[in-house]
C-alpha cells in the first residue's frame, strides 16, 4: 500500500513513511481539537446514589438527553474509583461500578456529548498520596484498559484538585506515574491534567507538561472571590458567612482579567489549551449575583478560546433541580445564553 502510495505521489517510499511518520500526532488526536470539542459541559454523578443502587440514581437516561438538548457538549463524569469500585487487593474494581460507569458513558455518547472520565477521589488521596499510589495506579490501570475500546470522544482526567499532603513536586511524580499507566492502553487518548492546590487557577506556573506528550489539555477551576462562590457552604468554614454579593464592579471584573491573564500567559508560553474543568456558586448566594458572575466567566473563558465544565448539574451549585425536574434557568441561562 504504501509502495503504491508512493508511486501515486511520485514520492520515494522512505519520505512517504517520514510525512506519516510527521502526521501521525496530528491524525491521532489534537489536544487543541479535543479542546474545541468539549466547549460547553458540565460536571455530574459525583454524590449521585446511582453507584450505590441504579435505581435510587436521581440522573436518569433522561438528563443526559436533556443536557444536549440545552446546548451542552460533554459532560464531566465524576468517579470515586476508591469509594465506589472497592479495590480489592490486586487492584480489581467492583463490576458494578464498571457498569454504572459503562451507563453514563454510553448515554452520553448516544447523546452526542463527550466525555470526560474524571478521577474525583481525591479527598481519599490527598491526605495520604504516598500510601496510595498503589491503589490509584492500580485502579487507573484498570479504567484505563476497560475504556481503551472508547472512542476519541471519551477523555481522561487523572485526579481532581489534588492537595493536602501533596507538594509540587510529589505531585508531578504522581500524574507521571498515572500518565504512564494510561498510555499503555491508551496512547492516543486525550488525558487532562491541572496543578495541585485544589487545580488553582494561580497555580499553573507549577505545572511542567512533558515536551514529547501533546495530547494533554491543562485544566485549572474558578471559584473566585471564594468568600462569594462558597458563602454558607459547611465544608469550607463560610457557613455563616453570608450575604456577599458579586456586581460586576470595575474592581471585581480586574481583578477576574488578572487571574485569568496569568492563565492565558501560560497556555501562550507553553502551547497547551486550556479546560475550566469547575467554577460555580453556592445556592446561598444571591441569585442575582450568581447569574452575573456565571455569565461574566462563562463568556470571558469563551473569549480566550477555553473550554469549560460548570460545577455542577444536580445536588449543589446546581444548574438542574432533580426535585421539580427542572432547569435552575437563571444558572442555565448565564451558562447558555439564549439566541
Ligand atoms: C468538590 C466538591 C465541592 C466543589 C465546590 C469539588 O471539586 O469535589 O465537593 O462541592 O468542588 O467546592
Amino acid at each position: 500500500m504504501k509502495s503504491r502510495l508512493s508511486s501515486f505521489l511520485k514520492l520515494p517510499a522512505g519520505a512517504v513513511a517520514l510525512v506519516f511518520a510527521c502526521a501521525w500526532p496530528l491524525l491521532a488526536g489534537d489536544a487543541f481539537q479535543q479542546n474545541a470539542r468539549l466547549g460547553r459541559g458540565v460536571n455530574l454523578l459525583g454524590w449521585d446514589a446511582v453507584w450505590q443502587d441504579r435505581a435510587r440514581g436521581k440522573v436518569k437516561d433522561i438528563h443526559f438527553k436533556l443536557i444536549r438538548e440545552a446546548g451542552f457538549q460533554h459532560v464531566r463524569i465524576n468517579l470515586h474509583p476508591l469509594r465506589d469500585g472497592k479495590p480489592d487487593a490486586n487492584g480489581q474494581l467492583r463490576e458494578e461500578f464498571f457498569k454504572t460507569m459503562d451507563w453514563a458513558v454510553d448515554q452520553a455518547l448516544s447523546n452526542g456529548l463527550l466525555v470526560i472520565l474524571d478521577y474525583h477521589d481525591d479527598l481519599a488521596i490527598s491526605p495520604d498520596p504516598a500510601g496510595k499510589q498503589k491503589e490509584f495506579l492500580e485502579s487507573w490501570a484498570a479504567i484505563a484498559e476497560h475504556s481503551k475500546g472508547r472512542p476519541d470522544t471519551v477523555l481522561f482526567e487523572i485526579l481532581n484538585e489534588p492537595a493536602a499532603k501533596f507538594t509540587h513536586e510529589s505531585w508531578d511524580a504522581y500524574w507521571r506515574a498515572a500518565l504512564a499507566v494510561i498510555r499503555k492502553t491508551n496512547p492516543s487518548r486525550t488525558v487532562i491534567i491541572g496543578p495541585d492546590m485544589w487545580n488553582n487557577v494561580g497555580e499553573l506556573d507549577s505545572l511542567k507538561l512533558p515536551a514529547e506528550d501533546r495530547n494533554i489539555i491543562a485544566t485549572v477551576h474558578y471559584y473566585n472571590p471564594f468568600p462569594f462562590t462558597h458563602q454558607g457552604t459547611p465544608w469550607t468554614g463560610q457557613k455563616d458567612k453570608l450575604g456577599v454579593t458579586w456586581m460586576g464592579t470595575a474592581a471585581e471584573l480586574q481583578a477576574m482579567e488578572k487571574d485569568f491573564a496569568k492563565v492565558a500567559v501560560w497556555a501562550r508560553q507553553n502551547n497547551r489549551p486550556i479546560y475550566i474543568g469547575e467554577f460555580g456558586t453556592y445556592e446561598k448566594a444571591d441569585m442575582a449575583s450568581r447569574a452575573r458572575w456565571t455569565a461574566e466567566v462563562a463568556r470571558q473563558f469563551e473569549k480566550q478560546g477555553w473550554s469549560w465544565g460548570c460545577w455542577q448539574f444536580a445536588d449543589n451549585f446546581a444548574v438542574f433541580d432533580t426535585g421539580t425536574q427542572k432547569w435552575v434557568e437563571p444558572i442555565r441561562d448565564a451558562l447558555i445564553p439564549r439566541r
